[in-house]
């Protein structure tokens, strides 16, 4: 009897084996534990063993009949787990979606275009792939002109280049459109430039109103309106005299130092004033290259960095952070209830 017990776990651990569906354990399970199974009919000669006999051949066939269970059991396990048509294990928890959120820099861009554009200007935009004409030559940057070194360029080897600055969009607005103009354009400019405040793609906006009449006090008034809101009511600005070759005269725009309020720190360095954009009234020359006659109208353009601007208002410290998608940091601007 005890090589019949033997024999049966064999051929059950191979019947086992061959299960390939769940359905098939119940039916082994029939017949091997059921009424009418094998484990049943070989318990049935336990009345022809001898007493001595009897109790171990009781207590091995319980301990096969445990395992037979227990193999059962663990295959039906098996198969819950296994899910085999989609391979996904359902009892796994969740993954937890984080939410995106707008980039700082882009957030910074939307409000900047918001408040010019309540000012009345129209959003234009321009290639990122320029032609030297666009980028140099039109703002009155010939060829071999000093300024053109303070715009680290990078070429590409067909002439084409990656603009500089927003600017070349006033000409091509210019070109195309007919007066007057109002216009920012915003978007991404590239510069041979790396460190703690320089990138070598940043954003800017620029700004362009051609129209009979305006005058510096328009743009005083723009500029002043811009900075107001942006940063505070009672910011102070002060226009100081400098050079662009697309504009004159030309001017740069300080803040009154929103860290120390004037008083001197390390950000302004100890002057106060934070240098916020470049503007100017447009130079006659650039009308020139557009067609347009200095004699019946004037206007303004001015253009500032985005990231600049992102800095100063969230007071960081270093442009790269900017670039890196740290969540770390980008969270830190994540913006509720927006998609
Ligand atoms: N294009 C200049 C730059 O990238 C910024 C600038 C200065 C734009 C003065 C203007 C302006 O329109 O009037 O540095």
């Amino acid at each position: 009897m005890e090589k019949q017990l033997e024999d049966l776990k064999t051929a059950f651990c191979e019947d086992l084996d061959h299960i390939r569906k769940p359905e098939e354990i119940e039916l082994l399970r029939i017949q091997y534990l059921g009424r009418k199974g094998r484990l049943t009919s070989i318990l049935r000669q336990m009345g022809t063993l001898s007493a001595e006999e009897r109790p171990r051949m009781g207590a091995l066939s319980n301990t096969l009949k445990t395992f037979l269970e227990g193999s059962l059991e663990e295959k039906t396990r098996s198969f819950s787990t296994e899910a085999p048509v989609s391979g996904i294990d359902v009892t796994l928890p969740g993954r937890v979606l984080r939410r995106g959120s707008i980039h700082v820099i882009n957030q910074v861009m939307a409000e900047v275009e918001g408040i010019f554009h309540n000012l009345g200007f129209a959003t234009a935009t321009g290639p990122e792939v320029e032609d030297d004409y666009h980028n140099f030559e039109a703002l009155n940057l010939p060829e071999n002109h000093p300024a053109r070194d303070m715009q680290a360029t990078f070429y590409f080897p067909e002439g084409t280049l990656l603009r500089t600055h927003t600017s070349p969009v006033q000409i091509r607005v210019m070109e195309s459109t007919e007066l007057p103009v109002r216009i920012i354009s915003p978007g991404k400019v590239y510069r041979c430039d790396f460190d703690i405040s320089h990138s070598p793609m940043f954003h800017q906006v620029e700004g362009l109103w051609v129209e009979e009449g305006i005058s510096f006090a328009h743009l005083k008034g723009v500029l002043y309106e811009f900075i107001h809101t942006l940063f505070g009511p009672d910011i102070p600005l002060r226009f100081r005299a400098s050079f662009f070759p697309f504009t004159e005269p030309s001017a740069e725009v300080d803040m009154g130092c929103i860290i120390c309020k004037g008083k001197g720190c390390r950000v302004c360095g100890n002057s106060g004033w934070l240098e916020i954009l470049g503007c100017g009234m447009v130079d006659p020359e650039v009308y020139r290259f557009v067609g347009i006659d200095p004699e019946k109208v004037t206007g303004f353009a001015f253009g500032l960095g985005i990231e600049r601007v992102a800095m100063l208002k969230y007071g960081i410290d270093d442009i790269r952070l900017f670039f890196e998608n740290d969540l770390r940091f980008l969270s830190q601007f994540s913006t509720k209830g927006m998609p």
